[in-house]
């Protein structure tokens, strides 16, 4: 087997992470291939060292050649969230390229749970985890947890208003941190594994909007007010802040989702894979105070 490994998307913040990871890990630059739609943005990586190939999940054809002569790709979840099918679409192109270009090891970002999830775009994950089992090829799937990152979306706002409007009704989510989880893929991609595995990365511990609002105040000094509303007065929120319809059903099935515990669970296959203890949130706002507190 080829032990080169392609990482696609490898110009978004996972996929340039996960090559930072991969080199760290001391995986020579010739062991990687960087693909990406937009090979412009990656000069630095190619004048590192790392061969940098076009790839985009819309053209099939081309996906083919990007990933002959190595022996794993990443596939990094794309995405296209605004029509449905096109994600699933995209990533069922990727895994019959792959296989077309004889590649034996699979590896894919999906979900924590995704035949239980309520989120909106679950499907796309669980059928391309589908999809990948059927090749019969060698996989691995990182389930990954909601990204501490996301906070970015919705604090800034509730530090500012001083609410912070949510319809999860106490649920809890174990945030983790991105660069972890880059950092433990980079681990497992770096490692021989003989079998197939399931990674489910989270957070090191779960959190509701109250504790989360806590930390904000003790990281910041600001107080927010964290209001109860249900899924239709949420909704109704985003919208009046114009948010696309899509991106409004995708928010409020997010919040489904803590509201039932299914982004609550806390497990340590992150944290046996960069044998550290994984960023804890109150760390991450501590640091990121910069973003948020506007
Ligand atoms: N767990 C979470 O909380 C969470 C949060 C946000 C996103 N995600 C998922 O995790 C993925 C990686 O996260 P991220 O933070 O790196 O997101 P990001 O920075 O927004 O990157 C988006 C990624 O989608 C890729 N992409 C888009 N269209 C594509 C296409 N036609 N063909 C191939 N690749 C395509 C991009 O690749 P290039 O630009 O290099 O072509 C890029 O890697 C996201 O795409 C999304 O599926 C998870």
């Amino acid at each position: 087997m080829s032990d080169r490994i392609f990482v696609t998307g490898a110009a978004g913040h996972l996929g340039q992470l996960v090559i930072k990871h991969l080199l760290a890990r001391g995986v020579v630059h010739s062991r990687i291939v960087a693909g990406t739609r937009s090979p412009d943005k990656l000069k630095d990586l190619a004048a590192a060292g790392i061969e940098v190939r076009k790839a985009d999940f819309e053209d099939q054809g081309g996906l083919a050649r990007a990933f002959e002569g190595v022996g794993t790709v990443l596939i990094i979840s794309t995405d296209a969230l605004d029509e449905a099918g096109t994600r699933l679409k995209q990533h069922r192109n990727a895994v019959s390229s792959a296989l077309a270009a004889g590649v034996q090891r699979l590896a894919y970002t999906s979900l924590p749970n995704p035949s239980s999830s309520l989120l909106t775009f679950a499907p796309d994950h669980l059928e391309t985890e589908r999809t990948i089992e059927a090749t019969g090829l060698q996989y691995v799937f990182f389930r990954n947890g909601w990204y501490q990152e996301n906070l970015l979306l919705s604090l800034p706002n509730a530090v500012k208003s001083g609410h912070w409007h949510t319809a999860a009704r106490g649920g809890k989510t174990s945030y983790v941190a991105r660069e972890d989880i880059a950092e433990a893929i980079a681990a497992a991609l770096a490692m021989p594994t003989p079998d197939s595995r399931k990674y489910t990365f989270t957070g090191p511990e779960a959190l509701s909007n109250e504790q989360i609002a806590d930390l904000v105040r003790q990281a910041t000094g600001r107080p927010i007010a964290v209001v109860h509303v249900t899924d239709e007065e949420f909704a109704t929120g985003l919208k009046a802040a114009g948010l696309p319809d899509v991106f409004v059903s995708v928010l409020v099935s997010a919040e489904g989702e803590v509201r039932a515990g299914n982004l609550s669970v806390v497990t340590d296959h992150l944290q046996l894979l960069i044998e550290r203890a994984p960023k804890r949130l109150a760390d991450y706002l501590e640091e990121a105070k910069s973003a948020y507190a506007v």
